[in-house]
């Protein structure tokens, strides 16, 4: 059967953490590897009152086939909610998604022809990564800054595509809180990038699961706001890391041209995003105290974060020679080994030792991969497992270091 299989997907292998994550089945294992927010979080009241009320009160379109672009009590809904954001938008310039990965998929699908170009941060969003794979992506790929893009290598890198003939098709960046490193675009640079977008005429592609999730800093804001519904920006939301994952609803917004084409294409793959779930997420948004809702995300993850800061500061001395993000927000901090020590190895002599991260390979395209960084996830594990994991991972490490050295 194999070798009927399309040249693209015989090499395809799929988004790399999921070969990680199968190694986690083990309830022993400390976990820092997966994206997950906290079940601690999920705002189970309103999901179970929405869910129960939508099935009494309207089962025959709820268990019914829905409309492709998304219920429009549901757009309206985001349509206000994006307003206390600054961004005003119509009707047109939405779709719902069933995910921010699906979000991903159109992107992939609607401007990419096989060896076309992309912009990225290096390292970026593996999920992005992955659905770009699929359209067999090339990159112009730089790495990212402690204030975000590096902005003038893009530039160069733009200008170079250009003259050989290969315009990038869009710039693909998580501003807030970046997945995996952590890292926020200051607001200079959020400018920049959105001139670099106008100058070329090429699409500024803005991932922003994590934005609520703030826990210090001031707020910066979104790419989209600063492009005024322009349409030089396509913003991809997710309720995912906000409302909880597994009902798998996002949205994606930009100029009507592109949210049509987005139905088009959704109409081939997904058809419908289940109206059950669409009504939760009104219900969150229309009815719940979103405000206190937030504070309780935030007080709850920051609290996380300082302790796993505070953690490594004491298990990872000086003389280790290791570095790591300290996140404003969102989920993830990402830390920075010497070189000599390979991740995707030292993963499953972790693994032996209980303890798991993401190796940071995954978040490099082929052609452009590093093995001396991983991702940490700090809002899953409890605190007592930030404390243990953090102990397991520094001895993990220096034991690989001592072995290295005989
Ligand atoms: C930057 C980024 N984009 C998109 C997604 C996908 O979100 P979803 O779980 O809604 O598919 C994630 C999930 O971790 C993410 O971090």
């Amino acid at each position: 059967m194999k070798s009927l299989f399309s040249t693209l997907m015989k090499n395809f292998e799929g988004y790399a953490i999921g070969k990680t994550l199968a190694y986690l089945s083990d309830p022993e294992i400390i976990s820092f590897a997966g994206g997950l927010p906290s079940n601690d979080v999920f705002p189970l009241d309103i999901i179970q009152k929405a869910a129960e009320r939508s099935l009494k009160e309207d089962p025959a379109h709820v268990l019914q086939y829905s409309p492709i672009p998304g219920e429009k009590k549901l757009v309206q809904a985001i349509i206000e909610y994006l307003k206390t954001d600054n961004i005003h938008i119509e009707p047109e310039n939405i779709m719902i998604t069933t995910s921010g990965q699906h979000g991903l998929d159109l992107i992939g699908r609607l401007f990419l022809d096989p060896k076309d170009t992309i912009v990225i941060d290096l390292p970026t969003f593996g999920g992005a990564l992955a659905a770009f794979e699929m359209e067999d992506a090339q990159y112009v790929a730089k790495d990212i800054e402690k204030d975000g893009s590096d902005v003038k290598g893009m530039e160069a890198g733009i200008e170079e595509c250009i003259n050989d003939g290969r315009k990038p098709k869009f710039i693909y960046v998580v501003p807030d809180f970046q997945n995996p490193s952590g890292i926020t675009m200051h607001l200079e640079k959020r400018l920049a990038l959105l001139s670099l977008s106008k100058k070329y005429g090429i699409p500024l592609v803005e991932d922003s699961p994590y934005r609520e999730l703030r826990y210090r800093g001031e707020h910066l804001p979104s790419i989209y706001s600063l492009d005024e519904n322009q349409g030089n920006v396509i913003g991809l939301y997710t309720f995912s890391k906000i409302l909880c994952p597994g009902i798998r609803v996002g949205f994606n917004i930009g100029p009507a041209e592109v949210i049509d084409k987005f139905s088009f294409i959704k109409g081939a793959n997904i058809l419908n995003t289940p109206k059950l779930n669409q009504d939760i997420c009104t219900a969150f948004l229309r009815e719940y105290d979103l405000g206190s809702h937030f504070k309780k995300a935030i007080k709850y993850y920051n609290e996380k974060l300082n302790f796993f800061l505070e953690t490594i500061e004491e298990n990872f001395p000086k003389d280790m020679d290791i570095v790591w993000t300290k996140p404003e927000g969102g989920l993830f901090l990402w830390i920075t080994v010497p070189e000599d020590i390979n991740t995707s190895d030292l993963f499953y002599k972790a693994v032996e030792k209980k303890v798991a991260f993401v190796p940071g390979e995954v978040f490099y395209p082929e052609g452009y991969k590093r093995y001396n960084a991983m991702r940490i996830n700090f809002s899953y594990p409890t605190k007592d497992e930030i404390a243990e994991g953090v102990k397991r991972l520094s001895s993990v490490i220096k034991k690989y270091k001592a072995e290295k050295k005989d």
